[in-house]
């Protein structure tokens, strides 16, 4: 069956959560890769709405394995909170559907903190979550930072030793900050007992799923325009967001690699600093987001919208040997009676002054302005891009509309091929609303 991967193609909040969990439930396993609690992914089941930080979006299909993989930051408290609150809402988690890998890195309180100082010292803030991601993956990389397995195998005092360790050339650099490491005994020892049913060697149960040939989902976080090196630098997150990135964070090789499903909306949002070149603000963009409840999952933030980029999407969709694209929010641009998209962007290409027209991204996306290819919209209160009998010639017509719109992304995506047969990039749904149900499958 190979290894699918959900990621995000954007700028993050695509409904990345709601595909996978749709997915999950035909699959054996689903696995967080990247990022940690600065990811927010929305499920709603049953009319029940589910925001999810850390855990995969599959934790409320109790039959599915939910794994927290080795690329994965651990925020200790925020994971304790989500578990218990999902288990007070009557979800089953145990040691049995959620594992989580020793590898796995930790954030600490002082990473969150670090956030903060790190934002308010920029001339240009990024805008972060201050979710303490940054540090704790620069911990990672400078080799002093703590993982799962040295939480639930170390006593208290090797956690302190560790930490002592893992902070010694920060105080030797800022002077003692009188760390009281007291404080953080009794809760070490309570995370010690609590994680010890979850943590182990998860690589292993991935490896041994895959010569079962079970069904696997990777669920990205954040997106291609947050990846640490092919996103917006510096407006990026700290994780590689891609479906490469990904698979190496779950411990899975590029030759398991199954179908690859980007995920994008019919217009673009993005939390926090960093270019932006269809960005409407105005009352477009206000439409859009009342509309769309554009509002961050996890900081509440309003979100910054505009059209959909198509230049930007095509970059991403190679990037990532993207196969298949579910665009969500059919619903919400179908409100729109004019839509545009961006086919091109006008970019001073040569340093010369003179702006030339280019379909690719450059490095200095902010110098760029779209050029827009302007589509009929106006298909408010359709579902489905099929024709039924029943249907009124008026709502006949909407739906032409919406197929016209979906049919022009696709071949744009395949530079421009007309035959459908030849297409590597397909159209695989549609997301006509936030609910597991509210969703077309077109092949
Ligand atoms: P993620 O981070 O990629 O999982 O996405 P988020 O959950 O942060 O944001 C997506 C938002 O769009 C959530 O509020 C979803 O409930 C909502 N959503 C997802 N798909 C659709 C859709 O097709 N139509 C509408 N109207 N809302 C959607
Ligand atoms: P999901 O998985 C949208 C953004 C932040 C900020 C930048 C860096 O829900 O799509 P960080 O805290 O990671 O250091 O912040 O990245 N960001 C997201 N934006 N969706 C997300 O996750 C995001 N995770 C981080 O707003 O601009
Ligand atoms: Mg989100």
């Amino acid at each position: 069956m190979g290894v699918t991967e959900v990621i995000g193609l954007q700028w993050g909040d695509e409904g990345k959560g709601k595909i996978s969990n749709i997915k999950s439930a035909n699959a054996d396993v689903v696995i967080r890769a990247n990022g940690g609690a600065n990811a927010g992914h929305t499920v709603v089941k049953d009319g029940e709405k589910y925001a999810l930080h850390l855990l995969p979006s599959s934790i409320i299909n109790p039959n599915c394995v939910s794994v927290i993989a080795a690329g994965v930051v651990v925020d200790l408290e925020i994971l304790y909170n989500e578990i218990e609150s999902l288990r007070n809402r009557g979800v089953q988690i145990s040691g049995h559907n959620l594992k989580i890998s020793s590898r796995a890195h930790v954030v600490f309180p002082w990473h969150k903190e670090l956030d903060q100082v790190y934002e308010d010292m920029r001339d240009n803030p990024i805008g972060t979550t201050k979710r303490g991601i940054g540090i704790a993956y620069s911990d990672k990389a400078l080799r002093v930072g703590i993982r799962m397995g040295d939480i639930v195998s170390s006593d208290t005092n090797k956690i302190v030793d560790l930490i002592k360790a893992s902070l010694k050339p920060k105080r030797a650099l800022m002077g003692d900050d009188n760390t009281d490491f007291d404080k953080y005994r009794q809760k070490f020892n309570l995370y010690r007992k609590y994680y010890a049913e979850f943590v182990c060697d998860t690589e292993a149960i991935v490896q041994d799923a895959i010569r079962n040939k079970k069904n696997i989902v990777i669920e990205g976080a954040q997106a291609t325009g947050l990846d640490i090196d092919f996103g917006t630098y510096p407006d990026v997150t700290s994780s590689s967001c891609t479906a490469s990135g990904i698979a190496a964070a779950a411990g899975i090789g590029p030759r398991d690699i199954g179908d690859v499903i980007g995920v994008a909306k019919t217009y673009t949002s993005r939390v926090g600093e960093g270019p932006f070149p269809t960005e409407q603000i105005n009352e477009i963009g206000d439409k859009i987001r009342e509309l769309g409840h554009e509002y961050g999952t996890t900081t509440g933030r309003p979100r910054r919208t505009g059209w959909l980029d198509l230049v930007w999407l095509k970059y991403a969709v190679k990037l990532n040997s993207v196969n298949r694209v579910v665009f969500n929010h059919a619903d919400t641009i179908g409100a729109f009676d004019r839509i545009n998209l961006a086919t091109s962007y006008l970019y001073d290409l040569y340093g010369d002054g003179e702006e030339k027209r280019i379909d690719f991204v450059p490095e200095a996306l902010e110098k760029c302005n779209p050029v827009y290819l302007n589509m009929p919209g106006d298909w408010g209160g359709i579902k489905s891009l099929k024709i039924t009998e029943d249907m009124t010639e008026d709502e006949k017509k909407k739906v032409e509309r919406a197929k016209m719109f979906f049919e022009f992304i696709e071949s744009y995506l395949n530079d421009g091929e007309k035959n459908i047969r030849k297409r590597k990039v397909r159209i695989l749904a549609l997301g006509w609303g936030p609910g597991a149900n509210d969703i077309e499958f077109l092949i």
